[in-house]
């Protein structure tokens, strides 16, 4: 019954997102996830989903994550057009926020030193590092097509979302 509730919840948030304003947005999606995650310890499967959520909600331009594997940044689950499978440790932004261990804001991607362009239509972006016993273990990357979509309201519930894992 709880699951049923569960369900009718996730689909009435659907529906319901596209009308909202960022905050008001980020505050369901938040209790979105936290109840899709739910006792899931599956770090793949759960990363797919917030990825979905996240990218259906805003229509980001892309949307995923890349997990750190034997000193790199690997590509994981993600949302959008295809994506550089490997970056490293300092490199682009998703490797700077790794280094930084930081989230970072990027107004306008031209402008950020050795940004990686996975694609041209790419021109703002937010990377979200994720810890597990104070290391990076991996970064949610947002990418959007057009300038200076991400600000601090992006920032403190994106780290919000990822703090859920
Ligand atoms: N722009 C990123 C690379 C990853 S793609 O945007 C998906 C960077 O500079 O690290």
């Amino acid at each position: 019954m709880l699951k049923v509730f569960k369900n009718i919840f996730i689909i009435f948030a659907r529906h319901t997102l596209q009308f909202m304003k960022k905050t008001e947005k980020y505050q369901l999606l938040y209790e979105q996830i936290k109840a899709l995650l739910g006792k899931e310890k599956d770090e793949i499967a759960n990363m797919a989903n917030v990825v979905a959520i996240i990218h259906e909600a805003f229509r980001f331009w892309w949307t995923g994550f890349y997990r750190v594997i034997d000193n790199e940044l690997v590509l994981g689950p993600f949302q959008g057009p295809v994506a550089c499978t490997r970056i490293a440790y300092g490199k682009g932004v998703c490797g700077t926020s790794w280094k930084e261990a930081q989230t970072i804001v990027v107004k306008d991607v031209h402008e950020f030193p050795g940004h990686i362009a996975c694609s041209s239509a790419s021109q703002s972006e937010i990377v979200v590092p994720i810890f597990k016993e104070n290391q990076v273990v991996a970064v949610l990357d947002i990418d959007s097509e057009k300038l200076a979509t991400f600000d601090e309201t992006d920032k403190e519930w994106l780290e919000k979302i990822v703090g859920l894992f």
